[in-house]
């Protein structure tokens, strides 16, 4: 069998200890051959491959990023998209297609698994959102890297009596923020699934101070003022890619805590630094653990499945339950947060 092998989307620590593992396990137990495609659907789209074998996998395990490339091309915002895929992967000889990838990725192997394409995806994000799974690999690299910056930035703020504001990645989801804010000793932490109040954060740094230390918060690159309030967001402006641009929401809370309470406050953006580099050990140990599962869904024909971690387990699920809903903080889980902060 001929196995194409892609990763889309934004890069993740840990998506060449999947591609390596696919490789290896399909290499030498299944006698598989593979086919990278370049640049995630791009790939197959447009025809561009590499050559994947053992040989192009060796010394990968610890390098970050993806030896296959990314984008966020989606075929089914293209005009004949989808037929120009099957005649790709038929011209490559390809039987089936192991896609590494989170929401928009795998939402696209959904749709090509419903029509007929053999694919089995690998879901993964530094955000953790993916309902399905109880982590996505990535994740673990960036609440470290995170909670690094957070550890560092306690002493600044503590010599110069500033209210440091962290912006941390996390659209829709404030799993990075929860995480790295608990493990990093954050004073407050705001995630999208929870709307703050600008006055209540602003109470919250002034207690902080009055007990003589300088407050920590982590943002969430997605939290949202509460509607109603009187903290408004300019956002939904899109850049040249499409992407939507927040505004910063680190350094417009930052300003408002220097307008309100007239403390200095200063935000510092982590942005793809907790996306680039080398994977922890846990998320080198579960992207490895996905691969090897991914590539013997592929050999037992399971198609149009997911690989997703419950427990210690890795399971199958049909890629629609990976899909269909984001994974969210709970209030619950918040609530736990909250005897942390101030
Ligand atoms: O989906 C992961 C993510 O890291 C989000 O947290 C972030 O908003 C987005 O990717 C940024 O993507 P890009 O690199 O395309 O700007």
């Amino acid at each position: 069998m001929r196995v194409g092998v892609l990763t889309g989307g934004g890069d993740c620590p840990g998506l060449n200890a999947v591609i390596r593992a696919v490789v290896r396990k399909g290499v030498k137990v299944h006698g598989f051959d593979f086919v990278g495609y370049r640049d995630g659907w791009k790939g197959p789209l447009e025809g561009l491959t590499m050559e994947l074998g053992v040989q192009q996998c060796r010394g990968i395990l610890p390098r970050g990023g993806t030896i296959l490339g990314s984008s966020r091309t989606n075929p089914f915002k293209i005009d004949g998209g989808v037929e120009k895929i099957k005649e790709n992967l038929a011209r490559d000889g390809v039987d089936a297609l192991v896609a590494i990838g989170g929401e928009d990725t795998l939402g696209v192997a959904t749709k090509l698994a419903e029509l007929g394409v053999d694919v089995v995806g690998v879901p993964k994000t530094i955000d953790n959102d993916l309902s399905g799974t109880d982590f996505t690999f990535g994740f673990d690299t960036a609440v470290n890297i995170a909670t690094e910056a957070i550890d560092r930035l306690h002493t600044t703020a503590e010599s110069h009596h500033r209210a440091l504001v962290v912006e941390v990645m996390g659209r829709h989801a404030g799993w990075i923020a929860l995480h790295a804010g608990i493990a990093g000793g954050a004073n407050i932490v705001l995630i999208p699934e929870q709307p703050f109040d600008i006055e209540e954060v602003c109470r919250l740094v002034e207690s902080r101070f009055e007990s003589r230390y300088s407050p920590i918060l982590v943002v969430s690159e997605g939290a949202v003022p509460k509607e109603g309030g009187d903290m408004t967001l300019v956002s939904g402006e899109k850049d040249a890619f499409g992407h939507v641009r927040l505004g910063g929401i680190g350094d417009r809370i930052a300003k408002e805590i220097e307008d309100r309470t007239g403390a200095e406050a200063r935000a510092v953006v982590l942005g793809h630094i907790q996306r680039g580099g080398t994977p922890t050990a846990f998320d080198r140990w579960l992207a490895s653990r996905f691969g090897i599962h991914a590539i013997d869904a592929v050999a037992d024909g399971e198609f149009g499945t997911m690989m997703a971690l419950r427990g210690t387990d890795i399971v199958r699920l049909p890629l629609i339950e990976g899909t269909g809903e984001l994974k969210l903080v709970s209030p619950a889980e918040y609530a736990e947060a909250e005897v942390f902060f101030g």
